[in-house]
């Protein structure tokens, strides 16, 4: 077999034979004009009136497969937009291969169907080349990948897909056993137990390109059942895995899109990250950084302000650079129902122009908006956006708030990565839901060793050796070094309040092999759907993923989850509950 060939002006005089689809057909004036469509793009091909294939080619339609043989010309009409544009194909010889049923919508890549018709028939959708680039570029990724991890000598390995249940975030999908009936497989939320313990087998250095799975609510950019790069090797310090992920990263950039990134990436701590741009995951594209006014306003006799700080909140505020007339009451009506989404009570609001107006212009004194307007850096025609409360609800909010504003003035520059690493998370966090620490990342995670005697006493200064890789506010991947330590496990599970039987049951085997001389070691894992989405420049998880899953979980191809038969429930020793 050879390559596929993408046909060009030099190869005008050239004999092909194309097989792929009708694309369109046009008959102009007596000349039937075919785009035939497959792998390597369009083609046209013309048929003559006096051509013995002039009946077939009447005959086509859309979506029918076909065979052609004929001769490259040059075009007489240009078309300078497509590959092919130059020229197409005199047929000496044309065959239906076979037809096509009328499809449910143009296959085209300025397509308006609906997106849940095109899940329907995603094979068709699929026939796009604007989403047949989006597998190539995938393909691309993953030839980058396995090229650097081997040059590295990473062994890729395979690890079960039906695994023991254990909690690590999100909730698992269950597989009943039928030879065990009652007891049951989790499909792997990642593989992380199993890549550990390759580290304790003495692998040393393991990758594997992994698909997994979880039952968690779906956003744009989730799905449950994804892939990742997943990395680990032993011996290495978090200095040595960023600078493997961040050239791993670097060399798929170059490989697949011949961007040069700048290395070594920023490292930014994710206390600063939380502070400047109220996310975990910041998006450096653009600045709207979030200032502090708290100090401001220290002794302020607005009320609003005041008895936020009484509860010890904070005031903080973005500016919008030259925004002031852009923004109506009624839109900044729109801005503030959109921070009460993330909890936020209002928002307030200042605009600088000769006159200082807005929702807070007359109620706060001169020298406070003085020293707002000096800390700010103001210049005529700005907009102060400011919230006041709790630290998280402000962060979170005004974070949000800044990605939105970016977005609606159309401040980012689409071709332009951002890339960095978001540094010494915390270890915990505190669930409102559980009233109780959970694990940040997961309970393997190491933390700091000047924390590690906080993990019963002090857990919410216990910071981790965790980073995340964010490229243009996406979480792009993370990782962590892992406790190699026996006791400092045993420990960790302890400050999660997991009881001695939890641990047994759950990770006893685990626990147990740590014991048998564990290396240090550590690793990460890059989420390869959202690395493409970046790289194909589409903020859609399911462009780039070939049979993806409705925003609830549904494959509306396939028409999955669907009911079992009764004997399949039977032979699991499962019955369901009607109500
Ligand atoms: P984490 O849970 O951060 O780490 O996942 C790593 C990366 O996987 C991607 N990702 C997802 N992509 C699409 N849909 C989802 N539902 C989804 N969830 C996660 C993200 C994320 O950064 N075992 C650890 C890694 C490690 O510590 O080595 C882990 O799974 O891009």
């Amino acid at each position: 077999m050879e390559k596929i060939k993408h046909y060009g002006i030099e190869d005008i005089g050239s004999e092909v034979t194309l097989k792929g689809w009708v694309s369109k057909v046009r008959n102009l004036g007596g000349l039937i004009f075919i785009d035939l469509r497959n792998r390597a793009g369009i083609m046209q091909v013309v048929v003559r009136p006096e051509s013995e294939y002039y009946g077939v080619a009447s005959e086509l339609k859309n979506e029918y497969v076909i065979k052609v043989i004929g001769k490259i010309v040059e075009r007489e009409s240009k078309n300078e937009k497509l590959e092919t544009g130059s020229i197409e194909v005199e047929v000496s010889y044309l065959e239906l291969i076979n037809r096509s049923k009328e499809i449910p919508f143009m296959i085209s890549d300025d397509v308006n169907a609906l997106e849940d018709t095109r899940l329907k028939y995603r094979y068709l959708d699929l026939r796009r080349s604007g989403l047949q680039n989006n597998f190539v570029l995938r393909n691309k990724i993953t030839f980058a990948t396995r090229k650097f991890l081997n040059n590295l000598d990473f062994l890729e390995v395979e690890t079960p897909i039906l695994c023991k249940s254990t909690p690590e975030g999100a909730r698992d999908y269950l597989v009943p056993s039928r030879v065990n009936k009652g007891s049951f497989y989790a499909l792997p939320q990642s593989p992380q137990i199993f890549k550990q313990l390759l580290m304790v087998a003495g692998f040393e250095r393991y990758y594997q390109i992994a698909k997994c799975f979880r039952d968690e609510d779906l956003r744009a950019d989730r799905q449950p059942e994804f892939t990742q790069i997943d990395v680990e090797c032993s011996f290495v310090d978090e200095d040595e895995i960023m600078t493997l992920g961040e050239n791993l990263v670097a060399s798929i950039f170059k490989d697949v899109k011949g961007i040069d990134i700048k290395l070594p990436l920023m490292r930014m701590k994710y206390q600063e990250a939380m502070d400047k741009y109220g996310s975990d995951k910041p998006d450096l594209r653009f600045g709207m950084e979030i200032n502090d006014l708290t100090e401001i306003f220290k002794d302020t006799e607005f009320s609003v302000f005041k008895s936020v700080l009484d509860n010890k909140g904070i005031i903080n505020a973005i500016v919008v650079k030259n925004a002031a007339d852009k923004y109506s009451r009624k839109d900044l009506d729109k801005l503030t129902d959109y921070v009460k989404t993330y909890k936020a009570s209002g928002l307030a609001y200042l605009k600088f122009n000769e006159e200082v107006t807005g929702s807070i212009a007359k109620v706060i004194r001169e020298e406070e908006l003085n020293s707002v307007k000096e800390k700010l850096d103001i210049q005529d025609n700005d907009l102060v956006l400011i919230i006041c409360g709790e630290y998280n609800i402000v962060k979170v909010a005004l974070g949000a708030l800044r990605c939105h504003l970016a977005k609606e003035l159309d401040l980012i520059d689409k071709d332009d990565y951002k890339l960095l690493w978001v540094v010494d998370f915390p270890a915990f966090e505190w669930s409102e839901e559980e009233q109780r620490f959970m694990a940040c990342h997961h309970p393997f995670t190491s933390p700091k060793d000047e924390d590690v005697d906080k993990l019963l006493t002090d857990k919410a200064h216990v910071l981790s050796k965790a980073y995340d890789i964010v490229i243009n506010g996406y979480e792009a991947g993370g990782g962590s070094i892992r406790i190699h330590d026996g006791n400092v496990q045993k420990t960790m599970f302890e400050a999660l309040e997991l009881t001695e039987e939890d641990i047994q049951n759950k990770f006893g085997f685990f626990v147990d092999a740590l014991k048998y001389g564990c290396p240090p070691h550590g690793g990460f894992a890059l989420g390869l759907d959202r690395l493409t989405m970046l790289l194909a420049k589409t903020d859609n998880i399911r462009d780039v993923i070939a049979f993806p899953k409705t925003a609830s979980a549904t494959d509306l191809m396939s028409e999955c989850p669907s009911p079992v038969i009764k004997e399949q429930l039977d032979e699991l020793g499962i019955a369901l509950k009607t109500k």
